[in-house]
């Protein structure tokens, strides 16, 4: 487990929170808890308020109602005590191109003050088998070796939380397979994740936790095989087929009424 987490609750914990912007309610009293040290997994379709949430977690922005804790911190009344528990890496990367793998990661290093930032940075790029790129431009990356380089840099100085909005949106599916091996590496260390995601096959194949959010709440909350429980599993001729984390998706979304697409 954990070596730097200082809660013995939930890692993340959200009660009844809310937000509108103007006459649009996107979050309508949204409960849930992360537990330390797992994949959690905020899925969605466009416009459900994923990066809403994950923006009132990280301080980013207020709620209107509700309460939130991370790393025991209360996100309202305690932003730069949660601000020092977590990183963000949000869909647009904050790799710098024009500077090398290990440049990057040296200058995050930097900016937050640390010693020993070239020692950060090799050890980084080695978590995240870099080593040999770490010498290149990022610029000559491919998206996944890009998308790794830009969480490794938000994982500079150790956070033991950390938010992950649309990790793999616009991977091929390599980039996405080694962006998973990355997310799962942080895990098994101890870091709690929070991600959130379009992909079903994303969730299902990371998340220890996975909930629904639809029409600004929670439609339903837990482990991938408790999911598949909500639905009778299909009988074709002999064979029992289980339903797939999209059966219970559609079924769900499908049964609480589907949003019009703008
Ligand atoms: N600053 C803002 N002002 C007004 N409306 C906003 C603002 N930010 C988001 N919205 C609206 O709130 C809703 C939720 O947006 P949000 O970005 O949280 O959704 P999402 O689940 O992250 O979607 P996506 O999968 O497309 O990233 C959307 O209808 C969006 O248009
Ligand atoms: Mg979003």
């Amino acid at each position: 487990m954990s070596t730097h987490t200082t809660t013995a609750g939930p890692a993340i914990s959200v009660r009844g929170l809310e937000k509108s912007y103007k006459t649009l309610h996107v979050l309508r009293g949204v409960d849930f808890d992360v537990a330390p040290g797992s994949i959690f997994a905020l899925l969605g379709s466009n416009g459900a308020g994923k990066t809403t949430a994950v923006k009132i977690l990280s301080t980013l922005l207020k709620a209107d109602a509700g309460a939130a804790s991370v790393n025991g911190f209360d996100v309202a009344t305690q932003a730069p005590d949660v601000r020092e528990s977590i990183s963000l890496t949000g869909q647009f990367a904050a790799v710098d191109e024009i500077l090398t793998g290990r440049e990057n990661l040296v200058l995050v290093a930097r900016l937050r003050h640390l010693k020993d930032p070239g020692g950060i940075a090799d050890d980084l790029l080695r978590r995240f088998s870099l080593t040999e790129a770490g010498a290149r431009k990022a610029s000559t990356y491919s998206g996944g070796m890009r998308r790794r380089l830009d969480i490794a840099m938000s994982l500079v100085g150790g956070p033991p939380v950390i938010f992950l909005d649309e990790p793999t949106t616009g991977l091929d599916p390599e980039g996405r397979i080694e962006v998973w091996q990355t997310v799962k590496e942080l895990a098994g260390r101890g870091t709690t994740v929070l991600l959130t995601t379009q992909y079903l096959d994303e969730a299902e194949h990371l998340a220890d936790r996975i909930a629904i959010l639809h029409e600004g709440r929670i439609l339903v909350n837990g482990t991938l095989t408790e999911l598949k429980q909500l639905l009778p599993p299909a009988k074709v001729e002999y064979v029992e087929k289980q339903p797939t984390l999209e059966d219970v998706f559609l079924a769900l979304v499908g049964a609480a009424g589907r949003k019009e697409q703008s």
